[in-house]
């Protein structure tokens, strides 16, 4: 079991990584070990190991664990903030949680009233200490696990999901949600009877008055059934791929090696079901294979993973575009007022990247959006607008929290997301997904290119009808299609771009401009840099170097420019012209054989060239891999930049 929850910990490494926790106890006693350790889930490993030694026999034979690794929002990285949290020294009750309770000051100075000790500074302490004063309190000793956990969460504000344990109920595990995604694992060793697991009433109604991240578990009975609780599948794909989404406010709970799941507050006409869905993802798809880190795979995965997002809906002979979640939306896309999209990151440069293009198509305003801006401005949105989500995750708050005030709204939600059964997809009317495979590097790279590719399709089966657009439909569907085959060209070129990021990797700043169809490539090149290389770095919009920018640049500045043969050419080679007027040296990435613009680079990367709207997707890729190089040569760890999340799950 040891073995199975550090695993399970380390494939959910991108949800955070900063410390680690875990749990288990022997089956046939009620003492609970708690292990942490600061920094990533090795060092718990490690730590582990050492403990093994001594407590061989303890930890032998036991059927149930809890484990947790840790993005700090209330309180620093360290032992005692990490997760197991628990109830008193005895470890009565232990709780792992991701999201944040808003309501732990109230809680925490209500508990301490009743002289319950704290220990750590995070939020997620207080429910551990609340199960227990709510089992102190209890009226009656028959109260079930659940009953108790239905109790807590009732006075818990905010997002969570949570896992508990406790000395009191050994064996038994009981998890649940509201606003983090929580789901179960199911594995058996012969068919699985049922289909789905019935959702039973709430149990009780009596009200009492009085950080993050991720989470991973199991339980069973031993005799062929086992249950696995896990913020995301990843964790548990290669022990099974039957699983139970929760709901918000459902309580799952493993006694004597059965699940049964009910509800808090159960309304009539509510899903009196939980299906046992099957998940396609394989366990190759998650590991590294050759590649010395999971970002420089998906990089070189791009070929396949654009392929993967455009097949079977692009009709290259009919010219056709049909993205299945979209098609009984369409009329009604059709008649909105303006598409509002939004994202945050990477999946926010990716509208950027496509807004122009989308105008183009559909002939309507396209605003693009930062999740966070956008709610704090309180963007007006109207019931004829259309929302789409932008989310590699699709479990970024932020963004999460932007649909909820757009649904709020009346507004028609789309989500675009690579996972699957996220919050995103599970809570907007309609959507795409982008079919990139899993992600695991922090830094996004093929969910880019795939949102890209998919925010295209959306506007070219949008033009489907409109004449006067075939033309331009035409070129673009073809440019598609040989997508993929130049995604290789540029691939290529890694040896050229590594040799560049020999001879930058010492500066402390590296600027990208461009302009047009490429200033999201800037954007997005630039985030790359800063992410994983920690320099400095700034996308700069070209037709605004002269408004500013332009006092940065001499002859130490390194500068890599984009110019490519579009609407914008001129425009660039005169944004080249004021750089090198003053003494800068531009490492350019233009189309290939561009003498003109070459013979004023200090160096260049010539890239192929496609149709204008599609090169920011040629174009993204040397700056990931040069990125990747950079960070390399830096000594740093590529997969897991310091102080980022792969998904941000709290705002
Ligand atoms: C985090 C990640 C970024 C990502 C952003 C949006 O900040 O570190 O790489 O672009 O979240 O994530 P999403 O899953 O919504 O695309």
């Amino acid at each position: 079991i040891f073995e199975l929850l550090v695993k399970g910990l380390m494939r959910l490494e991108y949800r955070g990584y900063d410390s680690a926790g875990k749990n288990t106890t022997k089956d046939n006693n009620q003492d609970i070990v708690l292990i942490k350790k600061k920094g990533k889930v090795k060092a718990l490993d490690e730590e582990l190991y050492k403990k093994d030694c001594m407590n061989l026999e303890a930890v032998l034979g036991t059927h149930f664990g809890i484990a947790h690794t840790r993005w700090a929002t209330h309180g620093e990285p360290n032992a005692i903030n990490s997760h197991p949290h628990r109830s008193d020294k005895n470890n009565e009750f232990v709780v792992i949680h991701n999201g944040i309770i808003t309501n732990y000051k109230e809680l925490k100075k209500y508990l301490n009233s009743k002289g319950y000790e704290f220990e750590s500074e995070t939020d997620t302490e207080v429910i551990p200490k609340l199960i227990k004063y709510v089992y102190d309190n209890r009226e009656r000793d028959d109260l079930s696990f659940s009953t108790l956990v239905e109790r807590v969460i009732q006075q818990l504000e905010g997002a969570f999901a949570l896992v508990f344990k406790s000395r009191y109920f050994p064996g038994e595990a009981v998890a649940t949600r509201r606003g983090s995604p929580l789901l179960i694992g199911v594995r058996s060793q012969h068919e699985l009877s049922a289909e789905h697991i019935p959702i039973q009433s709430s149990i009780m109604t009596t009200k009492h008055t009085f950080d993050q991240i991720s989470l991973c578990s199991v339980t069973g009975d031993g005799k062929g059934m086992e249950y696995y609780f896990a913020s995301d599948a990843s964790a548990i794909i290669e022990h099974t791929n039957k699983v139970i989404y929760l709901e918000d406010d459902d309580i799952a709970a493993v006694v004597s090696g059965k699940l049964s799941i009910h509800r808090l507050n159960r309304q009539a006409g509510e899903d009196p079901v939980r299906a046992i869905q099957t998940l396609q993802m394989e366990l190759q798809e998650i590991m590294k294979g050759n590649f010395e880190a999971f970002m420089q795979k998906e990089i070189f995965e791009q070929p396949e993973s654009v392929f993967n997002t455009m097949r079977g809906r692009i009709c290259f002979e009919t010219n056709k575009v049909v993205l299945g979640g979209l098609k009984d939306h369409l009329k009604e896309i059709k008649r909105c007022r303006r598409l509002i999209v939004i994202g945050c990151g990477t999946s926010f440069h990716a509208a950027v990247a496509t807004r122009q293009i989308l105008e183009e198509l559909t002939e309507l305003p396209v605003m693009v959006e930062l999740a966070s801006d956008f709610l704090d401005r309180n963007t007006p949105v109207f019931r004829d607008d259309v929302c789409f989500y932008i989310s590699q995750s699709g479990e970024t708050a932020d963004t999460l929290m932007a649909l909820r005030y757009c649904k709020e709204r009346g507004a028609l939600t789309v989500g675009v997301t690579n996972t699957v059964g996220s919050s995103i997809c599970r809570e907007t009317d309609c959507g795409v997904h982008i079919n990139a495979g899993p992600e695991i590097g922090v830094a996004s790279t093929k969910a880019y290119t795939s949102q890209f590719v998919s925010l295209i399709m959306f506007g070219l089966m949008m033009s489907e009808d409109r004449i006067s657009l075939q033309g331009r439909r035409l070129e673009i569907i073809n440019g598609l299609r040989t997508l993929p085959d130049m995604i290789k060209k540029v691939l290529a070129l890694d040896k050229n771009i590594k040799s560049i990021a020999d001879e930058l990797y010492e500066q402390k700043s590296l600027l990208v401009m461009g302009r047009g169809f490429n200033y999201a490539t800037c954007l997005e090149g630039a985030l790359k840099i800063k992410e994983i290389t920690y320099m400095h770095s700034e996308g700069i919009l070209a037709g605004e170097l002269k408004h500013g920018p332009l006092a940065l640049i001499d002859k130490d500045m390194p500068v890599i420019m984009i110019i490519m043969r579009d609407a914008c050419y001129t425009k660039c080679q005169n944004a080249l012209q004021q750089v090198t007027a003053r003494s800068g040296r531009p490492i350019i990435l233009c189309c290939q054989d561009d003498p003109e613009v070459s013979k004023n680079a200090y160096k260049t990367i010539g890239l192929p060239q496609t149709v204008d709207c599609l090169q920011g997707i040629l174009s993204v890729i040397p700056l990931q891999l040069m990125s990747f190089h950079l960070a390399v040569l830096r000594g740093f760890d590529v997969d897991c930049p310091r102080n980022l999340a792969k998904s941000v799950t709290v705002e």
